[in-house]
């Protein structure tokens, strides 16, 4: 019987990915990052897109090449529609939209958020052959083996979110929680950029968290109604408490870069998980998972780990290289898609934001 075999594109931000996946299986992940906005502290995102037409064809080849399957073979593509930057994102429609028009073959649009919440079910070779269960491979620091139960609660973290979303099924997906203001990543990288650590911030300060003390300083934690997050609070708040101790020790930020960082994670980790634990318990979940960039923090993976343990939650915590922004993960949620035979148009234009 013929493979269904899907070529995803993801281009939503400053990251160009391919991936394959054969019926149900992924064959190649292929990543290009822009190393381009490092010096402007945060994505230009004129300089996104310019890097996206550079990088596609051979992000897009190398994927292909490594899954050895050929352009003749694909039964559909995958893109990202949104949200994300419009430029970006036309990049890669346009190119899925080429592809796909030149082959005959139907185009599977895909939203970037339901993306990396279904990333749990992306399965690779070695899985299938050793288990049934859909955990990806990467040495995931999880205490649960198999992919999410529905319906689970999924903290989706990344650059430009913050929810909580309740996970009915592949397609359901509601928003309980959500900023209101700042995403948790750009509250990591906001501070970080005040505290002159490269962009993105976040991996930074996990890395210089782990040699401080998370104690050494309190910073503000907001009081939000429901399950809805705010950081713009503690940003502000740790700009002034910097200010405020730069005027007494113009070296304070250097002496004290390390606890710093701890006290700031365990501070924007606190506020995550809080949340997360109330929704879990008012809404008698405890099937648990976390998706998106900042999934990749040390401490968030910990506390998780911790809760699940004395919570008696399932925890599903995604291998690194599903967490920031990859195609494996629009290749998975494509695949779902092309099962169901949700296709769409080719005069589908992207979008920058939408809802779950
Ligand atoms: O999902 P993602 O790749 O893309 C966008 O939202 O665009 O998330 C990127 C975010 C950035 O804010 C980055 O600082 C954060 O994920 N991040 C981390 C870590 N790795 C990436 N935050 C904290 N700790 C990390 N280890």
């Amino acid at each position: 019987m013929k493979k269904t075999i899907i070529l995803a594109i993801e281009s939503s931000c400053d990251d160009t990915s391919a991936a394959v996946i054969s019926d149900g299986i992924l064959l190649s992940n292929v990543t290009a990052s822009q190393g381009v906005h490092e010096e402007f502290g945060g994505v230009v995102p004129e300089l996104a897109s310019r890097a996206h037409q550079l990088n596609i064809v051979p992000v897009v080849d190398a994927a292909l090449k490594r899954a050895e399957v050929s352009t003749d073979q694909l039964s559909a593509i995958a893109f990202t529609r949104g949200p994300g930057l419009l430029g970006s994102l036309l990049v890669g429609t346009s190119f899925a939209k080429g592809l796909a028009l030149s082959h005959n073959i139907p185009l599977v649009e895909v939203n970037h958020l339901q993306a990396h919440i279904l990333a749990h079910f992306i399965k690779t070779n070695s899985e299938a052959s050793n288990s049934s269960s859909g955990r990806p491979i990467g040495g995931t620091p999880s205490n649960s083996e198999a992919s999410p139960s529905f319906p689970f609660l999924c903290l989706l973290v990344s650059g430009g979110n913050s929810q909580i979303v309740l996970v009915k099924s592949h397609r359901e997906m509601e928003i309980i929680g959500q900023t209101i203001d700042d995403a948790a990543g750009e509250a990591f990288d906001k501070c970080a950029k005040i505290m002159g650590l490269p962009y993105p911030g976040g991996p930074w300060i996990d890395r210089l968290a782990k040699e401080g003390n998370a104690e050494a300083f309190q910073f503000a934690k907001p009081n939000i109604p429901g399950y809805n997050y705010s950081f713009s609070g503690l940003k502000t708040s740790f700009l002034y408490f910097l200010r405020d101790n730069l005027k007494e020790n113009p070296n304070f930020i250097e002496e004290n870069k390390a606890d710093l960082c701890a006290s700031l994670q365990k501070t924007i980790i606190d506020i995550l998980i809080n949340k997360l634990k109330r929704a879990a318990k008012d809404l008698k979940i405890n099937e648990i998972a976390v998706a998106g960039g900042v999934s990749a923090n040390s401490g968030l993976r910990d506390a998780l780990l911790d809760l699940g343990r004395r919570h008696r939650w399932k925890v599903h915590i995604p291998p690194f290289s599903y967490t920031t922004d990859n195609a494996a993960m629009v290749c998975q949620a494509g695949y779902f898609k092309y099962l169901d035979g949700e296709f769409c148009p080719m005069d589908a234009a992207p979008y920058a934001k939408t809802k779950i």
